[in-house]
């Protein structure tokens, strides 16, 4: 209970059972706040719901302010305060124009003449423009361009942070405004950037390097709120990610009925007497403008057997004096004088009375406002999964910093109607400084959006731009295919000795291998009849350790070997020799299908002694130092091949590999007649692109950023496979940490200061940047996502870096998409298609597990390729199953040309 000690005295005015009466109403018991915190909860949901939101009581209008300070705010920026009937005490500085630098503020306090306040807003604001004018020359700066942030207390519907319209406020005020009042101010450049309730203000004041402050309450001649709300529940705006400040507008609470049971009979003859019956009851029980009125009919009903005119004038008692008179040390004094005022003649215990009259008025508007303070930092803790949530809540307003024992008890009831949350109020120093902090963020945030605009603007790529690079590609593609050209065209166009797509008459059982992805694995594949179940796969990976995959080449096939011995020893096929598809993921020039030169390691492999051998070889010499097994390897094949046939082997209209993954690559079926390599005119044969070197002889130079330069020189092989280190997920991740060690640099990220962590190279991987993507992922994932990796970010550094991941992850698909598109209309221009329908057979993590990146390919085929229909297949087996099926066709026509 919020009880009220009422000790008797001597007899007085008021006889004791009376004031106990009396006071009854106002008593309100700890459970009863609590209905009212859940009361003000739902009604801070409709507000919120966009269905509802227009017809909600507590409106919770988008402020359009995304941080609170980071105490980086720098610069000079004027704040303008323009607001109603003040109720600051004589000491307390007025409203008038404050200039902010670096958090020193100077004032200069011209009245606003009361008239301007019911007249045309006109000229109110042409009046504050007047002001703004003497304030600035009265400065003698030489400076004469000024941002400007404006404080304007009254229920405002937002559009942007710099603009506003208004409608008439419950404290007074009835000129309604816009930001655009400034016109011109002689040699002065003023830039609206921003425009913010007082309660934003008020919590933008709050020191930053105190902790978190997230919530701004104003209990002055009016009350409000204002908190940082998850972006995604504020409905009414488009953002979903991050935070949005939203201003409850709670004055209206209880407009709807929700407060019926709370509110006394008191109550109902302010309101009956005030300007907007029916209107703002929560205010009404709580704000400065309100309580006088409260005592006054308490009073009224209290000392109704003595006649005392005064007291039956509205207005007769004042929140000062209410506030006064709570004071334990002077306040009974105040209290006589006050009725004395009032035309009573008053004993010790009427003046006692009176005291506990203004204490019960008091509290009860405490123990309301808790209840809504409750409910916000209830709805914060909640909305962003928390189990506990810590924050500060800066208050302001004459009613919080004139009454102790209002912020003791606000402060009390909070603790118990929220317990969840630790919740510290801060007295605020006024709401000119919060502009100025709303407004150096606001100005932080618009020089580090242009930044990181410029930055990734580097990555954006317009739909010319990708025209450009598949008629690139096309025409790389015709300079590769024939002989005298080949030498000069970054992708070497390499035949494969694979003429047909299988037909479904391979049978047998085979062993595959499949190394140059993320894994290296060995199989044992059996192609059955379909009644028999087609293709039955087993398989074990291996790991293949860095030292492996760049030492000597004889240690990389000797472990190769070790590991097949260690699969055949499990499957107990020791002594057996199968057939062998060797699906190998590298460039090869083939002269047979059981033969490849190596022509260039990619990707993380840089054994020695390889390039410029045959891999067959190789790996026949590594089987014969074992000296104990035998293997008959019949095919070697690129995984793009194996990709293509493995899916070929579903649908025959497979004409098209294409692997996204640690590297990138496609193959297709070509016309024979095109490939100027080889002899022979009829017929097909699928031809291994090798795209991923495509822009090695500086075709696409100009396409690349300052940080696709970085990753190459990096790179185990810099100056090649330019376009794979565009796309593939062995490099973005890479790309990604290079482009937010710059913007770290410029400012826009970690404060400025970058972790040790970023200058690690590699510590993004292709899966952190789909999970980092991953749809519905709520914020506070993506924080932790990057918590793991050892970066402590704030919520707008993790917006930030998933923007980054979507840009690089976007540009990476959207240049696969213009290299499909070229591959694809060769295919149809190669037969003389109006239209064609193709399907691509599709395999690697990134195309598999980006959850936008299959998508965004797909759009940008359509987009570059609209007479082909192309269909992607996504490999479920991987391609050694494509090489065993590579090696069960060599074998059957192994076996007809024998017969
Ligand atoms: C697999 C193939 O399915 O995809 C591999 O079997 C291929 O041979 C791989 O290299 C590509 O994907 P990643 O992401 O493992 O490089
Ligand atoms: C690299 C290899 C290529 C392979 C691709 C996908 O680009 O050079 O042969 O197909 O990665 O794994």
């Amino acid at each position: 209970m919020i009880a009220n000690h009422i000790k008797p005295h001597h007899q007085g005015l008021v006889h004791l059972h009376n004031m106990q009466n009396s006071l009854q109403p106002l008593c309100l018991s700890l459970e009863t706040l609590h209905r009212v915190k859940g009361r003000m909860l739902e009604a801070m949901e409709r507000g919120l719901s966009r269905r509802t939101h227009s017809h909600a009581t507590v409106r919770m209008l988008p402020a359009f302010i995304r941080s609170t300070p980071d105490g980086t705010g720098k610069g000079q920026a004027v704040g303008a305060q323009g607001w109603g009937p003040s109720l600051y005490p004589p000491q307390a500085p007025p409203p008038g124009p404050v200039l902010w630098s670096a958090l020193e503020l100077r004032c200069q306090c011209p009245p606003i003449p009361a008239g301007l306040w019911l007249g045309e807003g006109s000229h109110l604001f042409a009046f504050l423009a007047t002001c703004l004018w003497e304030f600035l020359d009265g400065l003698h700066m030489p400076q004469t361009d000024f941002e400007l942030g404006f404080s304007f207390p009254f229920s405002c519907r937002q559009t942007r942070l710099d603009q506003v319209s208004a409608s008439p406020g419950p404290a007074g005020g009835g000129a309604g405004g816009r930001g655009g009042w400034l016109g011109s101010l002689g040699r002065y450049h003023i830039k609206v950037v921003a425009v913010v309730n007082d309660t934003t203000g008020t919590m933008m004041s709050c020191d930053a390097n105190a902790g978190p402050c997230e919530v701004g309450l104003v209990v002055d001649a009016g009350t409000n709120s204002c908190f940082m709300a998850e972006a995604r529940h504020v409905e009414v705006v488009e953002e979903s990610e991050g935070r949005m400040c939203v201003v409850t507008e709670w004055g209206s609470f209880g407009d709807d009925g929700a407060l019926n049971d709370v509110l006394s009979p008191y109550d109902h003859q302010l309101d009956q007497a005030s300007l907007n019956p029916g209107r703002h009851r929560f205010e009404k029980m709580i704000s400065g403008l309100y309580l006088g009125e409260i005592v006054r009919h308490i009073l009224t009903e209290l000392f109704s057997r003595r006649t005392a005119p005064a007291l039956l004038t509205k207005g007769s008692v004042q929140i000062q004096d209410i506030l006064e008179i709570t004071d334990e040390q002077f306040g009974l004094a105040t209290a006589r004088r006050v009725l004395r005022a009032l035309g009573l003649e008053a004993s010790d215990q009427d003046c006692f009375n009176m005291q506990q009259v203004c204490k019960a008025v008091c509290i009860r508007a405490a123990g309301l406002c808790a209840a809504g303070l409750a409910a916000i930092v209830s709805h914060m803790c909640r909305s962003r999964e928390l189990s506990r949530l810590k924050t500060s809540v800066a208050v302001d307003g004459v009613v919080f910093r004139a009454h102790a024992k209002f912020s003791q008890t606000l402060q009390q009831l909070v603790k118990q109607l929220a317990p969840e949350c630790d919740v510290t109020l801060v007295q605020a120093e006024g709401s000119s400084k919060g502009i100025g902090m709303v407004t150096a963020v606001a100005s932080r945030l618009a020089a580090q959006r242009l930044q990181v605009n410029q930055t990734l603007g580097l990555l954006q790529l317009l739909p010319a731009s990708l025209g450009t690079v598949q008629a690139l590609l096309r025409q790389e593609m015709e300079l590769g295919l024939k002989k005298e050209t080949n030498a000069r065209s970054s992708v070497r166009m390499l035949p494969t000795y694979i003429c047909a797509t299988p037909d479904g008459s391979e049978r047998g059982d085979f062993l595959a291998l499949d190394l140059g992805g993320t894994n290296f694995r060995v199989l044992l594949v059996k192609v059955g009849s379909w009644e028999r179940g087609g293709v039955q796969i087993v398989s074990e990976v291996y790991s293949i350790p860095p030292h492996v995959a760049q030492g000597p080449g004889s240690q990389l096939f000797d472990h190769i070997v070790e590991c097949i011995a260690d699969f055949q020893t499990k499957q107990g096929m020791m002594g057996q020799t199968l057939p062998l598809g060797f699906t190998f993921s590298f460039p090869c020039q083939q002269t047979s299908l059981d033969q490849g030169i190596l022509l260039s390691w990619t990707k993380g492999f840089n054994a020695s002694g390889c390039v410029g051998q045959d891999v067959v070889k190789l790996l026949r010499e590594a089987v014969k130092r074992k000296n104990h097994f035998a293997l008959d390897v019949v095919a070697i094949v690129n995984d793009t091949v194996g990709t293509m046939m493995s899916c070929g082997y579903d649908d025959p209209s497979c004409e098209v590999g294409l692997i996204v993954g640690t590297g990138t690559n496609a193959c297709y079926m070509e016309e024979l007649r095109n490939v100027g390599t080889l002899a022979g005119e009829e017929g097909r044969m699928c031809i291994n692109m090798e795209w991923g070197a495509f822009g090695d002889n500086g075709c696409l130079d100009a396409f690349f950023t300052p940080f696709d330069r970085q990753v190459d020189e990096a790179s185990l092989n810099p100056g090649r496979q330019r376009f794979e280190k565009l796309i593939s997920g062995m490099y973005l991740g890479e790309i990604v940490r290079r482009i937010l060690l710059e913007l770290t640099d410029k400012g826009c990220l970690f404060r400025g200061h970058p972790s040790p962590k970023l200058q690690t190279p590699d510590i993004f991987q292709t899966k952190f940047l789909s999970s980092i993507e991953s749809d519905g992922l709520a914020l506070r994932q993506v924080c932790a996502i990057l918590e793991e990796l050892g970066l402590h970010v704030s919520c707008e550094d993790s917006v930030l870096v998933r923007e980054v991941c979507q840009v690089v992850a976007r540009r990476a698909a959207q240049l696969c998409g213009a290299a499909v598109a070229a591959v694809v209309e060769k295919i149809r221009e190669n037969r003389g298609l109006e239209q064609l329908a193709v399907t691509v057979g599709v395999d690697g993590t990134l195309y598999k597990l980006h959850p936008h990146f299959a998508q965004q390919v797909q759009e940008t085929v359509r987009q570059l390729a609209p007479c082909c229909s192309v269909t992607f297949l996504q490999s479920e087996d991987g391609s050694g199953k494509g090489a065993a099926l590579i090696a069960a066709v060599a074998c059957r026509v192994a076996r007809h040309q024998r017969a």
